[in-house]
C-alpha cells in the first residue's frame, strides 16, 4: 500500500500551496502529463552542477562522468523494462518513439501490406502509418473494438490476413483506459508472423511492465507522463529488430565513419538512433523518475489508481444525465459527458473550482464515431491522488448544470 499522504511531500506541485481560480488546485489531468518528484529536478540540477558535458564525444574526465551517467541511466531503463540495455533508446517522447518505428518497418514493407491499428489510438500511433501508408502502399486496417472499446484475441483474429505484417496499438488507450491483454495478443499475432509495436504512454507509468514476458518487439513511451521531465522518451526495441532497422535521424555520434564517397557506417543499437547531442539532462531526471517509481512499487502505483478509477466510477454515477463512456476501465482515465452540456464547458466550470481535467478529442480522433459524441470530458488520477479530490471534482461535476444555467442567462 502506498503512504499517499507522505508521498504528495515529494511534489512542490501539491504542497498545497498552488492554486487555481484562488481555489486550491486539484490536478486531475494525469493522462496529459504529470507532477515531477523533487529527486527528479534535484539529478536534473545535479548534472548541471556537477557534470555538464557531453557524453560519448570527449577524452576528458567530465565528458567520461557523463557518459558513465547516460549509461548508468539506461542500465536504469532496461531493469524497469526488463530487457538489455542496449535494447533501450531515447527519445524526445513516445511521438518520436512511434515514428522511428513506422518509418524503419514501413522501409522493409511493400505495396499492399496491411497494418493492424484501432479506432481508439492517438494520432502518434495513426499520422506516422498514414503516412508511410502513403508513401509505400501500405494498407491499414482497423481491429474493431468489442462494445466496452477493448480490443481482444477475436476482434484481432477477424481482421488478419496473410498480407499483415504490423500490428501497433496502445496498451492503454488515452481515452478508453483499458489495459489490454497485450501479452495474448502478441502471442496470437506471432502466430502469424505479425510484427507488435506497442504504444505505452498511457500505460508504462500505470502498470508494471515486463516487455520480455509480453514478448512484443517494440515498445514507445514518454518520460513526462512518468513524472519525468517533457523531452524524454524511450524507444524500446528487441535487439535483432533494431540491428536490421534504418533510423529515422542520421547525425553525429551515430555513424563510425562516413567518406566524400558518400559511404558511411552506423554504429550498433541503440546509438544507431540517437543522432545528435542526446538530452542528458532530461535523461537524468528520466532515471531518477523511473527509480523513484520503482522504489514505490509499480504494483503499488497501479493498485492505488484501481481504488480511485473504481471510487471515482462509483461516485460518478451520482451525477444527473452523466454519460460515462469506459465504468469497465482500470487504467486511470474517466471518460464522460454530462447531457446537453458542452464537454469544454464542464472542464471550464470545474477549473471555477480549481480542478484540472481535459475536454475535447484528446488527439484520438477516430474515436469519436465510436463514442458518438464530439467532445467528451476525461478526468485522469496518478497515483499521487486521493478520495478527497475524486470527492471534490464529484461535487463540482455534479454543479455543472448550473453553470450551463448561468452561461444562457
Ligand atoms: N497524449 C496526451 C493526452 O492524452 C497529451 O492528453
Amino acid at each position: 500500500m502506498l503512504n499517499v499522504k507522505k508521498v504528495r511531500k515529494d511534489f512542490v506541485m501539491l504542497d498545497g500551496k498552488h492554486k487555481m481560480q484562488g481555489k486550491p488546485l486539484i490536478y486531475l489531468d494525469n493522462a496529459a502529463t504529470t507532477f515531477k518528484p523533487k529527486v527528479v529536478l534535484e539529478a536534473i540540477t545535479k548534472y548541471h552542477n556537477e557534470i555538464t558535458a557531453n557524453p560519448h564525444r570527449g577524452d576528458y574526465d567530465l565528458s567520461h562522468q557523463a557518459s558513465d551517467a547516460y549509461e548508468g541511466a539506461r542500465k536504469t531503463l532496461a531493469k524497469f523494462m526488463n530487457c538489455e540495455p542496449r535494447e533501450v533508446i531515447f527519445t524526445s517522447g513516445a511521438s518520436q518513439s512511434l515514428n522511428i518505428v513506422a518509418y524503419a518497418l514501413g522501409e522493409n514493407l511493400k505495396k499492399g501490406d496491411e497494418i493492424l491499428l484501432t479506432e481508439a489510438e492517438h494520432g502518434s500511433n495513426v499520422l506516422p502509418w498514414y503516412k508511410v501508408a502513403e508513401d509505400k502502399g501500405l494498407v491499414i486496417k482497423f481491429i474493431p473494438l468489442t462494445k466496452e472499446g477493448k480490443v481482444t484475441v477475436k476482434e484481432l483474429k477477424s481482421v488478419i490476413t496473410k498480407r499483415t505484417k504490423v500490428m501497433s496499438i496502445a496498451h492503454v488507450t488515452n481515452v478508453l483506459g483499458h489495459v489490454l491483454d497485450i501479452k495474448a495478443l502478441t502471442k496470437e499475432a506471432h502466430k502469424h508472423g505479425i510484427i507488435v509495436a506497442v504504444d505505452g504512454a498511457q500505460s508504462v507509468p500505470r502498470i508494471k511492465t515486463d516487455v520480455k514476458d509480453w514478448d512484443i518487439d517494440f515498445l514507445s513511451y514518454s518520460g513526462h507522463k512518468l513524472c519525468a521531465p517533457t523531452g524524454t522518451g524511450v524507444l524500446y526495441g528487441k535487439y535483432e529488430m533494431l540491428d536490421k532497422l534504418k533510423p529515422l535521424m542520421m547525425g553525429g555520434g551515430m555513424n563510425t565513419r562516413f567518406d566524400t564517397c558518400g559511404d558511411y557506417m552506423l554504429q550498433k543499437p541503440p546509438l544507431k538512433f540517437e543522432a545528435g547531442t542526446p538530452n542528458v539532462e532530461g535523461v537524468m531526471g528520466l532515471e531518477a523518475a523511473v527509480k523513484y517509481m520503482m522504489n514505490l512499487g509499480m504494483d503499488n502505483i497501479q493498485k492505488q489508481e484501481e481504488m480511485l478509477m473504481a471510487y471515482a466510477v462509483k461516485r460518478l454515477k451520482e451525477v444527473k444525465d452523466v454519460v460515462i463512456y469506459n465504468e469497465t476501465a482500470t487504467a486511470g482515465v474517466l471518460t464522460f459527458n454530462i447531457k446537453d452540456i458542452f464537454a469544454q464547458d464542464v472542464a471550464t466550470h470545474l477549473n471555477s473550482y480549481g480542478i484540472a481535467v481535459r475536454a475535447g478529442q484528446h488527439c484520438a480522433k477516430i474515436l469519436l464515431d465510436f463514442l458518438k459524441a464530439p467532445a467528451t470530458v476525461r478526468m485522469s488520477v496518478a497515483f499521487y491522488n486521493t478520495k478527497e479530490e475524486i470527492d471534490k471534482f464529484i461535487e463540482a461535476t455534479k454543479k455543472a448544470g448550473d453553470y450551463l444555467d448561468a452561461y444562457f442567462k
